[in-house]
């Protein structure tokens, strides 16, 4: 069997940055795009809110820009925002042009929403479904297009560069090049180098970091991890975002990759109000823009109350609208709570905060480029400058957008003004390796990192807590590279390597954060340091 492959672009990912990127670069060269599961399991697909973007003509540039700036409590880059919300809207009509339907109201204009921390309603949507709408778009039109191949079930293991072909003693770690990746087929357990002239990691999140979180399965830390190992560099990863409306379901015990249901922004944006159990409204004393206040003040807010209380849960109540039109706006949310016995039109839904959005990641300059040469990013895996201390609802698929559309001019350029020659690449060495007979110590791994992420690097945090939770995950890492080293690999076994390593490099990033600011809040540290100029959290491994 061949166990090599070449391409001009490679593309790590198929949810919104990894499909799109790919159609704007088969607009000049050819594509591969490995995804580690199948094309449409991706966090992109369970969207509901929509795609924030200045569509209305009561909107401004100048006002989305703002709301953005002041949901990232200082630390976003204002030249990165302007270069989305401006080139938002055109992004927004190639995905009208290749068929994504969007809701129109009643006058045939797209229906705009109100999210939490934006000033007017700008999200357009599809229904609550809207990113299952747009992945079927861009599948649609990716599939048609002769320029790009998409493989399914290849896991990619690990970016090539200068450390794999033993070239690393004469480049500097700035100074790097990256000419692929190797990956795992999972159906022949092969492993593949995949040779690229460029490529861009669009590995999406890591919210399975977590005990409770809205991402899919999908979504254990690949890409970071994978460009951490690789010498990146990488930002603001402390900043984790809880979104603070998962439905509650008692039982749930999460630790196996599964998803907390979500019960979308936008219900707060459509009048839902927060209660706790007793029936006490409570936002209007955390903030004045109350339940729609941005998510990090919402979701410590809610934690506040349970810990207050002792309860398990709030309630998100709706019920004082037309039932006629809660099933219209929201008819997922309306039948998978109805499927778990909650009639939304008729009961307030119970929910907690779960882990949402990595707003830190990868970092990438206006062109998607990463430090090391040949390498392009785009998506949740990035650090844009875009989100800051904290995200607003909504732009994460507009920033991917945009900032998959400049991959691909980023590459364009990279590709006209290099002569990029791939050195010759070694095999995958599993010599010495056995299969493995031992799956539950992984899956045992697996649980020990997501309990301790949660107990100790959540919404609230203290250098106590962060301590344990380093010394933990070390030992964790210490359990798996010996077991790793030994192994033939495996899907779950580079999934456990994955979540370890990101786990390490949140804690990492949030214990050198020695203020509270925006979704970084420690009670050791509890207020934003207002005497110095906000800094970026920039690490980078230095052996890699
Ligand atoms: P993803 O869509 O997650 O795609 C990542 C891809 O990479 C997947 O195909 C995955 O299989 C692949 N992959 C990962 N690792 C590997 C590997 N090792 N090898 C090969 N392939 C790999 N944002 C908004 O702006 N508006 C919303 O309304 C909204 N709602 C949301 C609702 C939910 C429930 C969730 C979870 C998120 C929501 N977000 C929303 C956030 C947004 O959906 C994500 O940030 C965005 O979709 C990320 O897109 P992406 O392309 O970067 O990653
Ligand atoms: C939601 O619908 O609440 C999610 C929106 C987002 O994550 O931006």
């Amino acid at each position: 069997m061949n166990n090599e492959l070449n391409t001009d672009v490679l593309i790590i990912g198929s949810g919104i940055a990894g499909l799109f990127s790919a159609l704007k670069i088969a607009e000049f060269t050819n594509v591969i795009v490995v995804t580690k599961k199948d094309e449409t399991d991706s966090s992109t697909n369970y969207a509901q809110g929509g795609i924030a973007s200045v569509l209305g003509n009561y909107d401004s540039y100048e006002s989305h820009i703002q709301d953005t700036l002041i949901a990232g409590a200082g630390l976003c880059d204002p030249k990165a925002v302007e270069i989305m919300v401006k080139e938002g809207p055109e992004r927004i009509k190639d995905l009208i042009k290749i068929g994504t339907k969007f809701t129109l109201n009643k006058n045939g204009n797209y229906d705009l929403a109100r999210e939490g921390g934006h000033s007017v309603a700008r999200i357009v949507h599809a229904k609550d479904l809207t990113g299952k709408e747009v992945e079927r778009a861009l599948i649609q039109e990716v599939n048609s297009h002769k320029n790009i191949e998409v493989k399914e079930d290849y896991f990619a293991i690990d970016l090539i560069t200068e450390h794999n072909v033993n070239l690393l003693k004469d480049s500097q770690l700035d100074n790097r090049n990256c000419w692929g990746a190797y990956v795992l087929n999972n159906n022949s357990n092969a492993v593949i180098k995949i040779s690229a002239k460029a490529t861009v990691l669009a590995t999406g999140g890591l919210g399975q970091v977590y005990l409770h979180t809205t991402n899919p399965g999908i979504a254990t830390g690949d890409g970071f991890s994978m460009a951490y190992r690789a010498g990146a560099r990488m930002a603001n990863m402390e900043f984790i975002q809880f979104h603070p409306t998962a439905l509650f379901q008692p039982n749930k015990t999460n630790g196996n990759k599964e998803r907390t249901f979500l019960i979308s922004e936008a219900v707060r944006g459509f009048g839902g109000k927060l209660k706790t159990i007793n029936g006490e409204y409570f936002m209007a004393k955390y903030d004045e823009r109350k339940d729609l206040a941005p998510r990090d003040i919402v979701a410590r807010a809610i934690d506040n109350e349970l810990k207050k209380s002792g309860d398990e849960y709030v309630l998100l109540d709706i019920t004082h609208k037309s039932a006629k039109e809660i099933v219209d706006h929201f008819p997922n949310i309306y039948n998978t709570c109805l499927s778990k016995g909650i009639d939304i039109t008729k009961e307030p839904i119970p929910v907690v905060p779960a882990a949402h959005y990595a707003c830190g990641g990868v970092m990438i300059n206006e062109f998607s480029a990463t430090n090391i040469k040949g390498l392009f990013a785009c998506g949740e895996v990035t650090m844009t400058g875009v989100h800051g201390a904290n995200r607003l609802a909504s732009n994460s698929l507009l920033e991917a957008l945009v900032y998959a559309n400049r991959a691909a001019i980023g590459i364009k350029d990279f590709m006209k003004n290099n002569v990029i020659k791939i050195p010759e690449i070694p095999s995958w060495d599993d010599s010495g390796t056995l299969t493995a007979d031992e799956k539950i110590l992984i899956t045992h791994n697996f649980k020990e990192v997501k309990q301790t992420m949660w107990d100790y690097v959540g919404i609230v945090r203290s250098n106590m807590r962060l301590e344990r939770a380093a010394k933990r995950i070390h030992t964790i890492f210490e359990e798996m590279e010996e077991f790793y080293k030994r192994t033939k690999v495996f899907v779950e076994i580079l999934e456990l390597r994955n979540l370890i390593a990101a786990a390490h490099i949140i804690i990492k990033s949030a214990r050198m954060r020695k203020e509270s600011r925006g979704l970084h809040y420690t009670i050791d540290y509890p207020e934003t340091d207002n005497i110095n100029p906000p800094q970026n959290t920039i690490i980078q491994n230095k052996n890699p």
